[in-house]
């Protein structure tokens, strides 16, 4: 396309109430001004410039995959594109400005945006919307013959242009060269004090310079973010976007209004997605997998014909035929082999997990190797950490460890060896042995029935 991009993500957004600048907020995981620089990607601009400021080096550390440049001092959106200026020194052809505050763009419309500038050899191409209520946004105003003549905002708006409500979506395609010639003659005698880049519409058409406004085909796309009501409504319309395109895939969801999926996340066919599950970050779920209800997943991998069940996993791997929970947690650094089980209330962390092994109910383990086929009976802790630092404990294959069983580490249980219930095992059991630590059971015969028969007398 050749078209190249610029962001405006330098403002406050004061009416966001927060100490995080405005476009670090997420949606669905991701700090929306990540999303439009993807749909400028995705649309082919190249390359891809964000103006930063207010806070700007949180938003930096967002983008450290992106050109960005500096506006100290947030005069305005037009003064915002003052400062990009050199970025696009060598740049001829189409220019897209994008706000970082509105985050449902899509690629295909920056390409109907630069389409429309291009075919009509125009100065600029202007995306506009017919909203409902046009209130916060900048209005359309057409001259007799129906053409694009300026752009008022609200502050600065006639009554009777308040009452337009075709409205500027802040997304517009400039030949770059034109631009930059321009910019510059804005001034801010404006009620906000502010140096407007929607001026430049009326700069160009007083030079007699051909300017276009094309209208949003789906005015859901257009919704700039000012307040953490609209931020709200910014996420539904991404959640049902990204929940509609895994549906039309193959996943099944019983109610997709109260499934959250991330835009990064891949999920194979016919999984099924119970409500209150989320799915964030680099996550992945194999084919025929069954998560949910009351799950979250952040950067995993989930194999197939897995279940997680009222779970949480975090930075772990999870393969084929695993069951997790209900109510387990895996921390970051866990694997779990093939059919495994991690069953209720079981918390894992940078722990390996061998294939057809069980941890079935309330256990902790932590820095731990388990091998393949173990049992690890109920109430078993891995003791870690000794207060200064973390130990491993190693369970070799085909081991049995008794319920209630304290693993002091660093411990080793050789391959085949058992535990007894409730021993604290402090030193390395062979191979094939059994370890049991614990005081010998005294039997008082009568005792219970004598007590009774006290109770009785008194
Ligand atoms: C802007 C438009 C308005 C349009 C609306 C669409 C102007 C003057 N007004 O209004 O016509 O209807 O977007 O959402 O452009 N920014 C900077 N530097 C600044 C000021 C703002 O980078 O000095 C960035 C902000 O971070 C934001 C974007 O520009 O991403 C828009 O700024 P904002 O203050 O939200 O403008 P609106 O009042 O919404
Ligand atoms: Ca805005």
């Amino acid at each position: 396309m050749g078209a190249s991009a610029l962001i405006l993500a330098a403002g406050e957004g004061t009416r966001m109430r927060s100490r995080l600048p405005k476009v670090a907020h997420e949606i669905l995981g991701v700090p929306m001004v990540r999303y439009v620089v993807d749909a400028a990607r995705a649309s082919g601009c190249d390359p891809v410039v964000v103006v930063t400021g207010h806070g700007a080096e949180t938003v930096e550390r967002l983008l450290e995959d992106v050109q960005t440049v500096r506006q100290e001092q947030q005069l305005g959106t037009g003064h915002a594109v003052q400062c990009a200026q050199e970025a696009f020194a060598e740049a001829d052809g189409s220019l897209v400005v994008l706000s970082g505050d509105s985050p449902l763009i899509t690629s295909e419309t920056i390409r109907a945006l630069v389409g429309a500038r291009e075919s009509a050899r125009a100065a600029a191409a202007v995306l506009t919307a017919v909203l409902a209520d046009p209130t916060g946004y900048g209005r359309i105003v057409r001259d007799e013959a129906g053409r694009l003549a300026r752009i008022v905002e609200e502050k600065d708006a006639s009554d009777e242009e308040r009452a337009i409500r075709e409205v500027n979506t802040g997304f517009y395609c400039f030949d770059a060269r034109v631009l930059f010639e321009h910019v510059h003659l804005l001034d801010n005698a404006n009620a906000q004090g502010e140096f407007y880049l929607t001026d430049v519409i009326d700069v160009l058409r007083r030079e007699q310079l051909p300017v276009v406004a094309i209208a949003a085909s789906d005015s859901a796309e257009v919704l700039g973010i000012n307040n953490r009501a609209q931020l709200a409504e910014a996420a539904k319309v991404m959640q049902r976007r990204i929940n509609r395109a895994h549906l039309l895939a193959g996943v099944t969801m019983r109610d997709p209004e109260l499934v959250w999926i991330g835009p990064r996340v891949t999920i194979g066919r016919d999984v099924t997605l119970e409500p209150m599950t989320f799915l964030m970050g680099d996550t992945s779920i194999g084919e025929g997998s069954v998560i949910g209800p009351d799950s979250r997943i952040t950067d995993s991998v989930v194999g197939e014909n897995a279940v997680v069940d009222s779970s949480i996993v975090e930075g772990s791997c999870v393969c084929d035929g695993v069951r997790i929970g209900p109510r387990a947690y895996l921390r970051p650094g866990t694997v779990v082999r093939p059919n495994a089980k991690v069953g209720t209330s079981v918390e894992v962390k940078n722990s390996l997990i061998g294939e057809g092994s069980k941890v079935p109910h309330l256990s902790y383990i932590g820095d731990a190797e388990i091998g393949a086929g173990v049992n690890v009976g109920a109430g078993t802790i891995t003791c870690n950490y000794d207060g200064r630092s973390k130990h491993r404990t190693v369970i070799e294959d085909g081991a049995f460890v008794g319920s209630d069983t304290m693993l002091v580490a660093p411990v080793r249980i050789g391959a085949g060896a058992v535990t007894g219930a409730g021993s604290t095992i402090t030193r390395d059991v062979p191979a094939d042995a059994l370890a049991v630590e614990r005081s010998e059971q005294r039997v008082i015969e009568g005792w219970s029935k004598r007590r009774r028969e006290q109770d009785d007398e008194e």
